[in-house]
């Protein structure tokens, strides 16, 4: 395995630029640490560039980009940029272009932090959401009739072939089954949309016998499984849902586990045909950018996440144990810069 990685860095908009860099830097430091080799080459990609040049991504970029082992991320959107351009044109042509069909996001509670859940520690909130990441509500297809009409018609449809639910599922029944508890929660609404998450449910029941009968399989509605994830959030290990309902549920998890400052994602194609993409949860929050006030933790887990993905799992498992070493000691509303000075002296401590 080779151990110099190339890495397309898009910082984006907003605060993206400012966590991207400590995020970075922090995965440098790594490098150096365990002797393997990060190349950074950075994209202009962004709402910003948009409005500079009218280009979004074009598909000579979207070829460069495929050149790289992996792709980070920052947080694009602009405020001046009408809602979907940016996050169509860029962010989901990604995902899309890039068959990134999963979106891993952890929920996990790190040492100190401070959760609105009542009696919860880090005991008690640690699980993964699978995230389906090409399809669904996503997949775009819909449109209007009689648009402008008081009779106008807004179509936007939840489709799913069999092909993107079962590899969805099956990576989440392999990190199920890779995890001590290996339970597998899967997040629908059968009672409702009865021909998506028929399919999602018969595919899921087949491959679970047939392939991984060691997997507790456990189903829940879409609306239960958010009263749970506030209520009983020890009980989910990993789970595994539609692009929609996981976008809505993986916000909810991430307030549980301290805000969005503290949500980390990757965008990742298990087969590695195409790179995979790693990326805060959180968006590019133009209200505080340039005024050093962003956390960068969230976007110090992405890298975190995409050392791992690039086979460093040591300097992960490192990385790991410094953010919750900085989250036990630290307040999580300092400055941008004070964060990345204590947490890079912790990390290279
Ligand atoms: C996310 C974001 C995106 C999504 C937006 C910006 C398109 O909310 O990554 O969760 O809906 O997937
Ligand atoms: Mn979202």
């Amino acid at each position: 395995m080779s151990r110099e990685h190339n890495i397309a860095v898009i910082g984006g908009d907003g605060i993206g630029p400012e966590v991207t860099e400590v995020a970075l830097d922090a995965a440098q430091a790594q490098a150096e640490k365990f002797g393997f080799t990060l190349n950074l080459t950075d994209f202009p990609q962004s709402g910003a560039h948009y409005l500079k040049t009218g280009e979004v991504l074009n598909d000579d970029t979207l070829e460069e980009l495929k050149k790289y082992d992996a792709i980070y991320l920052g947080a694009v959107g602009h405020p001046d940029v009408k809602p979907g351009i940016i996050e169509k044109g860029l962010l989901l042509k990604l995902r899309f272009e890039l068959d990134q069909y999963i979106n891993l996001r952890p929920v996990k509670l790190y040492s100190g932090v401070e959760t609105p859940l009542k009696d919860a520690g880090p005991e008690e909130l640690d699980y993964v959401c699978v995230r389906e990441n090409t399809g669904g509500l996503y997949s775009g297809v819909g449109g209007f009739n009689m648009k402008g009409s008081k009779d106008e018609v807004a179509i936007q449809s939840m489709v799913y072939n069999r092909t993107q639910v079962e590899r969805c599922l099956r990576y989440a029944f392999e990190l199920a089954a890779s995890r001590p508890r290996k339970t597998l929660a899967m997040v629908g609404k059968t009672n409702v949309l009865t021909y998506v998450f028929d399919l999602w449910d018969r595919v899921f029941n087949e491959l679970g016998e047939k392939e991984f009968p060691e997997v507790k399989r456990e189903y829940y509605h879409v609306d239960a499984a958010c009263m749970f994830m506030v209520k009983d959030p020890r009980r989910f290990d990993v789970m595994v849902t539609s692009n929609m309902f996981g976008d809505i549920v993986t916000d909810l998890g991430a307030e549980t586990q301290g805000g969005m400052g503290m949500a980390a994602s990757g965008n990742i194609n298990p087969t590695k045909s195409t790179p995979s993409m790693f990326e805060p949860v959180h968006g590019s929050a133009p209200d505080i950018a340039g005024q050093n006030k962003a956390n960068p933790i969230a976007a110090i887990m992405s890298a975190r996440m995409m050392l791992e993905f690039l086979g460093e799992k040591e300097a992960a498992d490192d990385l790991d144990k410094a953010i919750d070493t900085y989250t036990g000691s630290n307040s999580l509303t300092q400055s941008t810069s004070e964060a990345a000075e204590k947490f890079m002296a912790i990390l290279k401590g």
